[in-house]
């Protein structure tokens, strides 16, 4: 199945990498939010990200100002409905993303191919309340999204085989590469990540090194380009506890319980880089 024009439901963080990069692969992008506020702030994100790629010479700059053209705005959902594929990468809850899917569905095409960025919540669940199971997969991209190679395929117990191979098409002409992840929790990226950054609040918690030297450790000794406790303020402390504890009710495990330090800082509102404060101090 051909795709042309992709649907973004959210501007935030992924929201606006996903738009970034289907604009500059070719597909013309509608992108939408709860506020104008939000979609101006994206479009900016995108605009200064192009420029960053522009002044590296990874991006030229007649391609940036075409990529840019290939992005439209818009604050009403029902305008979606003539995309051949929809994205959603709101909130990562999974009632808002139920209604959005239900809010949208009748303004759909019958053939649109409907996904979810959702980094942890059942695709199989999610997809029995569509009209169209068979034609929804999860789609996780990695952030940075312009940045990050990968992108996790995850089929739900109904996705037919069509889809998956349109969505594998679609990441080839991305540029970037598909992995194909059965529906369990965390998938594969974060059901490997997450315990190792829970790991290292443990290992903060229990005094076995400190922040500096936890994340020199796996900087230096392991080759990781940041260290776990600085990417987990990257990801958002929230996010992270919000994947432990679909881990440890999914798996029922103890080995996934949350760290209770994790479970602290989130209550206290240090989420990491975007409130300024997590395990390191930005302000
Ligand atoms: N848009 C475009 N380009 C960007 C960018 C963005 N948002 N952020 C960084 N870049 C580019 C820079 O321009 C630079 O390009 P060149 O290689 O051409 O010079 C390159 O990325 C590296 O950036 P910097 O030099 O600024 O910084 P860095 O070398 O410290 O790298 C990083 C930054 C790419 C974020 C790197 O630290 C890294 O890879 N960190 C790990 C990220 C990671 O693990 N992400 C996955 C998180 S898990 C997830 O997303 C799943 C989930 O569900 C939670």
């Amino acid at each position: 199945m051909e795709i042309r024009l992709v649907g973004v439901v959210g501007a935030g963080q992924m929201g606006n990498g996903i738009a970034h990069v289907f604009a500059l692969a070719g597909y013309d992008v509608l992108m939408t939010d709860i506020s104008e506020e939000s979609l101006q702030k994206a479009l900016a994100t995108i605009e200064k990200n192009l420029d960053r790629q522009v002044a590296r010479g990874k991006v030229l700059p007649a391609d940036k100002r075409a990529a840019m053209e290939r992005i439209r705005t818009t604050l009403k959902l029902a305008d979606l409905g003539q995309c051949d594929l929809i994205i959603e990468a709101a909130t990562e809850r999974e009632t808002v993303k139920q209604a959005i899917f239900e809010d949208l569905i009748p303004h759909l095409k019958p053939t649109t191919i409907l996904t979810s960025n959702t980094s942890s919540i059942s695709i199989t669940r999610l997809a029995s309340r569509t009209d169209r199971p068979e034609r929804f997969m999860g789609f996780h991209f990695m952030n940075p999204v312009p940045v990050m190679q990968l992108v996790e395929l995850i089929r739900g117990i109904a996705t037919d085989q069509e889809t998956w191979e349109t969505l594998h098409e679609v990441v080839r002409k991305l540029g970037k590469t598909a992995s194909s992840s059965e529906d369990f929790p965390g998938f594969i990226v974060n059901r490997i990540l997450m315990p190792m950054i829970n790991e290292a609040v443990y290992t903060l918690y229990e005094g076995v090194g400190n922040v500096k030297s936890i994340d020199e450790s796996m900087k230096l000794g392991a080759n990781h380009p940041m260290g776990p406790l600085e990417l987990a303020d990257f990801i958002g402390l929230d996010t992270c506890l919000s994947i432990m504890n679909v881990l440890h009710e999914g798996l029922a495990d103890t080995k996934y319980r949350p760290c209770p330090l994790l479970t602290k800082y989130v209550e206290a509102g240090w989420l990491g880089r975007k409130t300024q404060r997590g395990f390191y101090d930005y302000r």
